[in-house]
């Protein structure tokens, strides 16, 4: 099911994610601007602006290049705490933060989502932007994250995923499968790379499937919020 990996069948998709992003990491930040027309950035504040809980203490898991994390010390007053399996975006997060003077709200940690070093019912809040899809074992992930979340502690999370209204849904898949993977692949110089964006959403659940996939985990009040036309996802819900 998310089991799609960006270059070859036989060695393991978490080692794959990692060289990816390790290739791509000092393109990364430019790219997703430009390919998603900016708009980046406001989909992390739309998601941030849904913690309701004035959260003291934030994990943003797949934290890459840390802007998730620097979004949410913006809207909110908590500590934050962002892990990444890529050394190549930490880097990159970590240089941000020095440069806009935010190390002593946010730390960057080397770590695995799906296997995190953290105590249970750590967090008030977690934020993930564009990182379920690439997880090794999505279940055993989302079970981590509701493992280190507090009671009635929130969750927001981002994907990819594809407007409704079928004219729209037609030229944006055309953007998406055809030309993003393109002009990715000739600024990352990681073809593959841009390559796998559009597999890995086409092969993730359906949202309907993810709803459902986070109630098993045992999440509730769990909510779809379709943004910018449905091109992105936007998942909330509590512990
Ligand atoms: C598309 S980037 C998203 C980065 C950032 N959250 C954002 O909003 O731009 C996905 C990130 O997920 C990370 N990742 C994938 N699997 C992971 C895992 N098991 N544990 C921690 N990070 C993981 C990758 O290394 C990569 O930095």
């Amino acid at each position: 099911m998310t089991k799609t990996k960006p270059y070859n069948s036989k060695e393991g998709k978490k080692q794959q994610i990692i060289t990816m992003f390790n290739n791509i990491a000092t393109n990364y930040d430019i790219l997703n601007f430009t390919l998603s027309a900016g708009l980046d950035n406001i989909w992390r504040k739309q998601a941030v602006k849904k913690l309701s809980n004035n959260p003291k203490k934030i994990l943003d898991v797949a934290t890459g290049t840390g802007d998730f994390a620097i979004c949410a010390s913006k809207y909110t007053k908590a500590k934050i705490i962002g892990i990444d399996i890529s050394n190549g975006m930490l880097d990159i997060a970590n240089q941000k933060i020095k440069k806009k003077n935010l190390s002593k709200r946010i730390r960057f940690n080397e770590g695995d989502s799906e296997d995190m070093p953290f105590k249970d019912n750590e967090f008030d809040a977690v934020t993930v932007g564009f990182g379920v899809r690439n997880f090794e074992n999505l279940e055993k992930g989302l079970n981590e994250i509701y493992r280190v979340l507090n009671k009635e502690g929130e969750i927001v999370i981002l994907e990819p995923s594809f407007p409704t209204k079928k004219i729209f849904k037609t030229l944006y898949k055309l953007y998406f499968n055809f030309i993003l993977p393109k002009i990715g692949a000739l600024v990352s110089r990681d073809g593959a790379a841009y390559s796998y964006l559009p597999k890995s959403v086409a092969t993730f659940p359906k949202n309907k499937e993810f709803i459902y996939l986070l109630k098993k985990i045992g999440f509730k009040k769990v909510k779809y919020i379709p943004l910018s036309f449905g091109i992105v996802s936007l998942f909330v819900a509590i512990k």
